[in-house]
């Protein structure tokens, strides 16, 4: 069972989640019309990762017994800048993220809810790598200034980045995870 607190605060975070997929859709559409296949596939493994953020929530606040109230998504902006312009966006959105994270475990130990608490954890783990994959961006970025032909590199080696995570959740995240 979810205290009120607690499952509006979860529910709070199902709708960042999902913004952030919505930014990263809008990000990877951005980067395609440049011509910048590459960093496109590289947001949009991103929007996949965090629809199954999101649907690990939602289904969290299920199996606890509690509500989903789904809300309005904000709209994402449609310009981002140059790539290096881009990452520095993401990596500041990421940290919002992260600071949503670190409230909600606060609100858990408040409550007194340890199975929330627990369940966060894997977020909080996940934020270190977020952030990281960010910062890693930004420097190699810098590194390539203006040199378009190490740009073009650089968007050739994202183009491979595949997605680890399931992105089939008709039967739940749980059970996408185990290939159920
Ligand atoms: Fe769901 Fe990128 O944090």
């Amino acid at each position: 069972m979810l205290s009120k607190k607690m499952e509006k605060a979860l529910n709070t975070q199902v709708n960042n989640e999902f913004y952030s997929a919505y930014l990263y859709m809008s990000m990877s559409a951005y980067c395609q019309s440049m011509g910048l296949k590459g960093i496109a596939n590289w947001f949009m493994v991103q929007f996949h990762e965090e629809m199954f953020h999101a649907m690990k929530f939602y289904e969290y606040i299920l199996r606890k017994g509690g509500k989903v109230s789904l809300q309005t998504i904000k709209q994402p902006p449609v310009e981002f800048g140059t790539p290096l312009s881009m990452f520095e966006q993401t990596y500041e959105h990421e940290q919002f993220i992260t600071k949503c994270i670190n409230d909600l475990v606060e609100t858990a130990r408040q409550e007194k809810d340890n199975a929330t608490e627990i369940f966060l954890h894997w977020y909080v783990t996940e934020q270190i790598e977020e952030e990281e994959n960010d910062t890693d961006m930004i420097a190699q970025l810098k590194f390539i200034g203006k040199d378009t032909s190490a740009l073009l590199m650089f968007d050739k080696e994202l183009a491979a980045r595949m997605t680890t995570i399931p992105t089939e959740f008709s039967k739940g995240v749980e059970a996408a995870l185990k290939g159920a």
